[in-house]
């Protein structure tokens, strides 16, 4: 969250060539030290997965293949000098232990009798990764350009993609019309408006008794059930739920719709990350345009924002060089217009990977994890003056 500190960071640990029975003798041995994930990854999937979620600690069997574990615990030390590797064995032969040190790894150990070497070792990555994040999470931001660009699909199958690796929360920012919660078939029994009446003893404990929680472990802070009528929302009081979110979840994805209120503004003052959704048509990119220039206005560096276009197909209306070219700003991420898979998402409640796994959309949103996790390259923008003659330069004049 910015202004408080460094945020992001992770507190988890991946598994990766690890049988059943070793699984097992690790979640014996870390007990409630550590959540473990369900199963362990493959040596070819681990890379990416590391770069994906930034754990703090991998964990790689040495037994099922002694090469892959050393080939990947050299990668992984090269391009991630902070993760720690531990290595697990069956048995403590000299030589693999010479490779497992040389390949970067931290530990060598053998269970169940080096069970405190383990958990001392995850410990410690786990403790001074929070501590260098000061355990604060990280705001995601999720604005539109016009109504019914996608913010709250983005947002809630967005922060389905992030867990169970790390702790994410879904806030919902429209107090009247707010559909997160019925986009993930959520009946919550309190909403964001029982937050801000507590908020002088709302602490982290508080908020997990309030939050709804889906079965893909994302949290929800929901909209009231019933249409609110009271008065706007003040900009302090969403500042303090927003750092109480920060310090409870790792990643934080706040459905900002297109209002323009204390609420959002807020929002958009401290978010690490603004993601602006636009679709591929002329009103959208003109609106887009405008809240750029509000983001300016306010303050908001345009290293902050992340350009999303949703909807897009070959036959758009605009192409993704048009809207780069108009709004100045490169093309982070794109959706594919897949209304067959959406439509059944948003009428069933249910994640678009849940309706189709392998449908376009949820390709695409799948792809958008490391917009979030690894942080996108930012490249300095062009303005949109300097593209004389670009197809739309008439919306800028
Ligand atoms: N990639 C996509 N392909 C096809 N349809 C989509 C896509 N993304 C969203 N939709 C559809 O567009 C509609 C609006 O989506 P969504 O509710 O996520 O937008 P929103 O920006 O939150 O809207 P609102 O302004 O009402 O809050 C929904 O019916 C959804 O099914
Ligand atoms: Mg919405």
């Amino acid at each position: 969250m910015r202004n408080h500190g460094p945020g992001g960071g992770s507190s988890s640990i991946l598994i990766v060539g690890v049988d059943r029975n070793g699984m097992g003798q690790l979640r014996e041995a870390l007990g409630a030290d550590a959540v473990l994930p369900p199963t362990s990854l493959s040596y070819e999937q681990a890379y990416s997965e590391a770069r994906r979620s930034r754990p703090s600690a991998l964990v790689v069997g040495f037994d099922t293949d002694f090469e892959e574990a050393v080939r990947l615990g050299n990668q992984l030390t090269s391009d991630h000098p902070n993760l720690t590797l531990v290595a697990l064995s069956a048995g403590s032969d000299p030589d693999r232990i010479r490779a497992a040190m040389r390949a970067g790894y931290r530990e060598f150990v053998v269970l169940p009798d080096d069970g405190d070497l383990l958990r001392q070792a995850v410990h410690e990555a786990l403790y001074s990764n929070a501590s260098d994040n000061e355990d604060r999470g990280e705001i995601i931001a999720v604005c539109g350009a016009k109504g019914g660009a996608g913010c709250t699909s983005t947002t809630i199958n967005l922060a389905a993609e992030l867990c169970p690796i790390h702790r994410v929360v879904a806030v919902d920012l429209n107090f009247s019309m707010g559909d997160v919660a019925s986009f993930l078939d959520l009946k919550p029994t309190k909403s964001i408006s029982d937050l801000l009446q507590e908020l002088d003893r709302l602490d982290e404990r508080v908020l997990a008794g309030s939050v709804s929680v889906h079965k893909s472990k994302v949290h929800v802070v929901a909209q009231p059930n019933e249409i609110d009528e009271q008065e706007e929302v003040r900009g302090d009081n969403i500042l303090r739920l927003l750092q109480i979110c920060a310090e409870s979840y790792q990643y934080c994805m706040i459905d900002c719709g297109t209002a323009l209120n204390e609420a959002t503004l807020t929002t958009i003052t401290v978010a690490d990350t603004l993601l602006l959704v636009v679709t591929p048509d002329v009103p959208s990119v003109k609106n887009a345009w405008r809240r750029l220039q509000l983001f300016d206005r306010i303050g908001v560096e345009r290293s902050r924002v992340r350009l999303i276009v949703n909807r897009y197909e070959k036959r758009s209306q605009l192409t993704l060089d048009d809207i780069e070219a108009n709004l100045g700003l490169r093309v982070a991420a794109s959706v594919e217009n897949d209304w067959k898979t959406l439509s059944q998402a948003v009428n069933e409640g249910r994640l678009v990977r849940d309706v189709n796994k392998k449908s376009p959309a949820a390709r695409d949103i799948s792809n958008m994890v490391t917009l979030i996790t690894e942080g996108d390259e930012f490249v300095e923008p062009t303005s949109p003056e300097e593209k004389k003659g670009g197809a739309l330069s008439w919306l800028f004049n």
